[in-house]
C-alpha cells in the first residue's frame, strides 16, 4: 500500500503570481521541496500577471504618478491576477524591499496556515490602492534590493514548505536549528579528525554527551553575541524572564 501523506493531511497551496512563470518552479523543485510536491504535501500554481493585461500591447505597467523613476505596475492589472486565483483563506503576500521583514516566527505562522498567494513585483512597484485594496502583506527577505520579486519569494516558499509535516526526514533537525531557540547555529566537525594541520575540538570526540552540550550551547551564545547582538539580547531578556516566572511559582 503507498503512503501519502496527503490521504492524511491536507495540502499546503501556493499560487504565485509573477511576470516571469518560467522562473518557477525554480529551486522549489529541487530535493526535499520538490520530493514533498510530488507526495502533495504542498501545490504550487503560477499565474503570469500579463494574461490581464488590457491592451493588445500587454502592458501591464505605466508611469508614477507625481513623477519619479521607472514604472508602476497597474492596479486594476494586479487586482485582476489575484482575483483569478481561488482565495482559500490564504494570506496575499507581495515581495517588496520596504515589506516587514521575514523572520522563523512568521514563516511558522505561515506554514501552519492553508498556504499562500503571492504576488512577486517588477519595476518600481505596485499601484498603493491594490494593496490595501486586497490586504496585501507586504514582506522583505532583507535589507537589499533584488530585481524582483521571484527570488524573495521562492525563499520565503522554501522556508514555509520545510515545516510542512512530512518534509524534513528526522523531526528534531527543524527544532535543534537557528533561531528556533533565538541562537544562531554552533559550528560543525566531520572526518577526518586533522585536516589541513587543523583538528576537530578534543570536546567533540570525548563522548561526554553532557559536556559536547555545554560546549555547543557556549558556541551559540558566543557566536550570537559577536554576529547579531540583536538576537542575543533577545535571548538573554528570555531567560531572565523565565527564572522570575519560575522564582514566582517557587
Ligand atoms: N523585491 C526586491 N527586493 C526584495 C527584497 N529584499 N525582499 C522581498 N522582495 C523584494
Amino acid at each position: 500500500m503507498s503512503e501519502n501523506v496527503s490521504d492524511t493531511v491536507k495540502t499546503w497551496n501556493a499560487s504565485v503570481l509573477t511576470l516571469f512563470p518560467d522562473a518557477f518552479p525554480g529551486i522549489l523543485s529541487q530535493s526535499i521541496i520538490g520530493a514533498a510536491q510530488k507526495n502533495r504535501i504542498w501545490a504550487l500554481e503560477t499565474v503570469d500577471i500579463r494574461n490581464f493585461a488590457a491592451n493588445k500591447h500587454r502592458n501591464v505597467d505605466d508611469t508614477p504618478a507625481g513623477g519619479g523613476p521607472g514604472m508602476v505596475i497597474k492596479p486594476d492589472i494586479a487586482a485582476a491576477a489575484i482575483d483569478s486565483v481561488a482565495p482559500m483563506g490564504r494570506p496575499i503576500i507581495y515581495m517588496t524591499p520596504r515589506g516587514t521583514p521575514l523572520t522563523q516566527k512568521r514563516v511558522r505562522e505561515l506554514a501552519a496556515g492553508p498556504g499562500l498567494i503571492v504576488f512577486c513585483g517588477r519595476f518600481e512597484g505596485l499601484d498603493q490602492r491594490v494593496i490595501e485594496a486586497r490586504q496585501m502583506e507586504e514582506v522583505s527577505i532583507g535589507d537589499f534590493v533584488l530585481a524582483g520579486g521571484e527570488i524573495a519569494a521562492q525563499a520565503m516558499l522554501e522556508a514555509c514548505v520545510r515545516l510542512l509535516p512530512g518534509v524534513l526526514g528526522d523531526a528534531c533537525s527543524a527544532e535543534q536549528e537557528s533561531f528556533e531557540d533565538g541562537l544562531l547555529e554552533y559550528p560543525l566537525y566531520t572526518r577526518p579528525r586533522e585536516w589541513e594541520g587543523r583538528n576537530i575540538p578534543e570536546v567533540l570526540l570525548s563522548g561526554d554527551h553532557k559536556k559536547i552540550a555545554s560546549w555547543q550551547t557556549e558556541q551559540k551564545e558566543e557566536i550570537t553575541k559577536a554576529r547579531r547582538p540583536d538576537l542575543y539580547k533577545a535571548y538573554l531578556d528570555r531567560a531572565k524572564n523565565t527564572k522570575g516566572d519560575n522564582h514566582e511559582h517557587d
